[in-house]
C-alpha cells in the first residue's frame, strides 16, 4: 500500500509586500548568481502580510504599519493547507469502506445480456450486492456511461455508504479521460461532503500494465485540482472536507507510489500557477511576481538560484523593447531569472523556459476597448510566466539529473501615462535590432524579445516560450488549444510526446515565411504588428527575430487554454507539460 499526501498548498497566500521605497530602481531585489546562496542584495523592507482567518489582531496592526497598502486594500486570505491522501490498494470493492465508491464505466462496461444483468464483471458483482438496484438505477436514470454522465445512489448492502457511477465514455484511454474522471469524482465527493472516497474502473484489467501507473496519476490529479476552489480573495469559503482517496485495482507497489507523488508535485505546481493568474493586478504586481520567483529559490535553494533584475540593470543590458513597454507604469518592472542545476552529476542537456509576463495590460495607447476585448481579464496576461514558474517549483521539487533549467520572465505592465511608449515610437532590442511600435498592444512580443535574447545568451541548446500572445490564436483554435510554433521538428516531436503524457491539448500551426513581408517597417528593421490576417503567425514570425539560429526554438500561444470561462478561473496550463518535457530531458 502507498499512502501519499497530496497538499493543496496556496503559495501566494501571504505576500510579501514592499514598501514605499522599494518602488524606486535602486532598492529592487536583487539576488546574486551564486548557487544555494540567494543573497537579498538591496534593501526591501517587507512584512508579512496579516491574513483574514487566524491572522489575529496583531498580525493585522502590522500590516497596516509596516506595509504598502495594495491598492484597494486588497489581500489573499492564509487559507489553510488541505491534505488529500492518496493510497493505491488492493482491496475488494464490496468490502471497502467509506463514504463513496465511484466506479469509472466506459459505455461498453454498461451492456446488459437478455435478462437486463450486467455483463462486467465488476458491475455484476456490485449489483448482486445491491439486489439488482444498481442495473434498476442505471436504467432509470438513463445512465450509459457517456462522459459527463454520473449516478449516485446511497444504498446499504456494501461497506461503502454510497456507490457512485461516472461516465468515461465510448472507451476511455487518454490520460484526459481520467483527469476527467477524477475531476467528476471530486465534483461528486464536494457535494455529498465526502471524506473518504475509493475509485475503481469497471474494466481496470483491460488497461495495459504500462498505462496503469499513467492512468492512476491522471485519476489523482484530476481529483486534487477538481477539489481546489481557489478562495483566497473571499471573505468566506467552505473548506474541502475529502481526506482520503483510495485508488483500487490499478496495482500497488513503490512504483504506483513514485507516480502517485509525481502528480502530488505537478498538481501543487498546477494550483501555485493557477493563483498567480487568479491574483488581480493590483495585488500580483511585477514586484510581486519576482517576490514569488524568488520564494521558489529560497525553498529549493540547494538547486534553484535567482537572480532579478530592475529596470536599471535591464538598461545597462539594453534591453529597450521590453523597457519600452514598462514605461508607462507606476510599478516598475522586474527581469525574473531562477538557474536550476541538478544536486549532483553531469549535466548533459541545458533548457531555457521563458514566459510572457505582463500582471496587466491594459494595451497602452492602442487602449483595448470594445466589446469582447477583455481588457478586464488582462491580469492574466501573466499565464505564460505562471507555466514556467510553476513548472520551476515542480523541478525544484523533483530535481531532476543530467539537466540545467533557466526559467525566464520579463514582468510589467502595459499601461497607460505621460512616461509611455507612443505608437510609431521606434525601440531597440537587446540584440540591436530595432522596431517601429505601430500598436503598443502588441506588448507582449516587445517583451519576450529582449527575454530570448537573454536566454539564448545563458548558452541553452533548447528554448520553449509560453505566452497569451495573441486573440488570433484564440480565434484559430478556441479556448482549449495551445498553438505550437517551432522550425524544428525534434523539438515539436519532444513536446508533443510529452504533452499526450500530460493530456494538453497542443496544435501545431505553420511558421510561413512569407507572410513576414507585413512586418517590414519603412524606418526600422521592423514593425510589432502586421494586421489582422494570420495575427498568430506574424507574432511567432517576430518572436523568431530574436533566437539563435542554433537553438532549438518553440513557441506555444495559450491565449485560449490559459482561463477557464466557465469557471471563471485560471487552468494553470501549461506546466504539466513543461515539467514531462523536462523530465524527458533529463538522464
Ligand atoms: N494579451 C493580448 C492577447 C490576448 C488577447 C490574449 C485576448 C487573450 C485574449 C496581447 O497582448 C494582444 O493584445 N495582442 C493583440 C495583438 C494585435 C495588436 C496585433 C491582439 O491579439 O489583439
Ligand atoms: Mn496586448
Ligand atoms: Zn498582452
Amino acid at each position: 500500500m502507498s499512502a501519499i499526501v497530496v497538499s493543496l498548498a496556496t503559495s501566494i497566500s501571504s505576500f510579501l509586500v514592499p514598501s514605499a521605497s522599494s518602488f524606486s530602481s535602486s532598492s529592487s531585489l536583487f539576488f546574486s548568481k551564486f548557487r544555494s546562496a540567494p543573497v537579498l542584495r538591496f534593501s526591501f523592507a517587507v512584512a508579512p502580510l496579516c491574513c483574514r482567518r487566524g491572522g489575529g489582531a496583531a498580525g493585522k496592526l502590522m500590516a497596516h504599519s509596516l506595509a504598502r497598502a495594495t491598492l484597494g486594500l486588497t489581500q489573499p486570505a492564509n487559507v489553510d493547507v488541505p491534505k488529500i491522501s492518496f493510497s493505491a490498494k488492493d482491496v475488494d470493492v464490496v468490502e471497502w469502506k467509506g463514504d463513496i465508491l465511484a466506479v469509472g464505466v466506459t459505455e461498453k462496461d454498461m451492456a446488459k445480456d437478455e435478462s437486463t444483468k450486467f455483463e462486467n464483471s465488476l458491475l455484476k458483482k456490485l449489483d448482486a450486492h445491491l439486489g439488482g438496484l444498481l442495473s434498476e438505477a442505471s436504467s432509470e436514470e438513463d445512465f450509459a456511461g457517456k462522459a459527463s454522465q454520473s449516478i449516485v445512489l446511497r444504498l446499504p448492502g456494501l461497506g461503502s455508504k454510497r456507490v457512485g457511477l461516472v461516465g468515461l465514455g465510448q472507451s476511455a484511454s487518454t490520460t484526459l479521460a481520467f483527469r476527467n474522471l477524477g475531476e467528476a469524482i471530486a465534483a461528486i465527493a464536494k457535494s455529498a461532503h465526502a471524506s473518504d472516497v475509493a475509485i475503481v474502473l469497471a474494466s481496470s484489467e483491460s488497461i495495459p500494465n504500462e498505462s496503469k501507473l499513467n492512468t492512476a496519476s491522471a485519476i489523482a490529479s484530476g481529483t486534487v485540482l477538481g477539489i481546489y476552489e481557489d478562495n483566497r480573495y473571499k471573505s468566506e469559503s467552505k473548506k474541502p472536507v475529502l481526506k482520503s482517496v483510495d485508488i483500487l485495482g490499478l496495482g500497488t507497489g513503490p512504483e504506483i507510489e513514485k507516480r502517485l507523488k509525481y502528480a502530488e508535485d505537478v498538481s501543487s505546481a498546477v494550483i501555485f500557477g493557477r493563483e498567480l493568474v487568479n491574483s488581480p493586478a493590483n495585488v500580483l504586481t511585477p514586484v510581486v511576481l519576482a517576490e514569488e520567483a524568488s520564494k521558489i529559490a529560497s525553498t529549493y535553494s540547494d538547486v534553484i538560484s535567482a537572480t532579478i533584475l530592475n529596470a536599471e540593470q535591464c538598461k545597462e543590458l539594453k534591453m529597450g523593447s521590453y523597457l519600452g513597454v514598462a514605461a508607462a507604469s507606476a510599478n516598475p518592472p522586474h527581469f525574473i531569472h531562477l538557474c536550476y542545476k541538478p544536486p549532483s552529476g553531469p549535466v548533459k542537456a541545458k533548457l531555457a523556459l521563458v514566459g510572457k509576463g505582463l500582471t496587466f495590460d491594459s494595451g497602452g495607447y492602442n487602449i483595448k476597448t470594445g466589446p469582447g476585448c477583455s481588457i478586464e481579464l488582462m491580469k492574466f496576461d501573466m499565464g505564460g510566466s505562471a507555466a514556467v514558474l510553476g513548472a520551476a517549483k515542480a523541478i525544484g521539487q523533483i530535481k531532476p539529473r543530467g539537466v540545467e533549467v533557466h526559467f525566464i520572465v520579463a514582468a510589467c505592465e502595459n499601461m497607460i501615462s505621460g512616461t509611455g511608449m507612443r505608437p510609431g515610437d521606434i525601440v531597440t532590442a537587446s540584440n540591436g535590432k530595432t522596431i517601429e511600435v505601430n500598436n503598443t498592444d502588441a506588448e507582449g512580443r516587445l517583451t519576450l524579445a529582449d527575454a530570448l535574447v537573454y536566454a539564448c545568451n545563458q548558452g541553452v541548446e533548447k528554448i520553449v516560450d509560453l505566452a497569451t500572445l495573441t486573440g488570433a490564436c484564440v480565434v484559430a483554435l478556441g479556448p482549449s488549444i495551445a498553438g505550437v510554433f517551432t522550425p524544428s521538428d525534434d523539438l515539436a516531436n519532444e513536446v508533443f510526446t510529452a504533452a499526450e503524457v500530460s493530456g494538453e491539448k497542443l496544435w501545431r500551426m505553420p511558421l510561413e515565411e512569407s507572410y513576414w513581408e507585413s512586418m517590414k517597417s519603412g524606418v526600422a528593421d521592423m514593425v510589432n504588428t502586421g494586421g489582422r490576417q494570420g495575427g498568430a503567425i506574424t507574432a511567432a514570425l517576430f518572436l523568431k527575430q530574436f533566437v539563435d539560429e542554433k537553438v532549438q526554438w518553440m513557441h506555444i500561444d495559450l491565449a485560449g487554454p490559459v482561463w477557464n470561462e466557465k469557471k471563471r478561473s485560471a487552468t494553470g496550463f501549461g506546466i504539466s507539460t513543461l515539467v514531462e518535457w523536462v523530465l524527458r530531458n533529463s538522464s
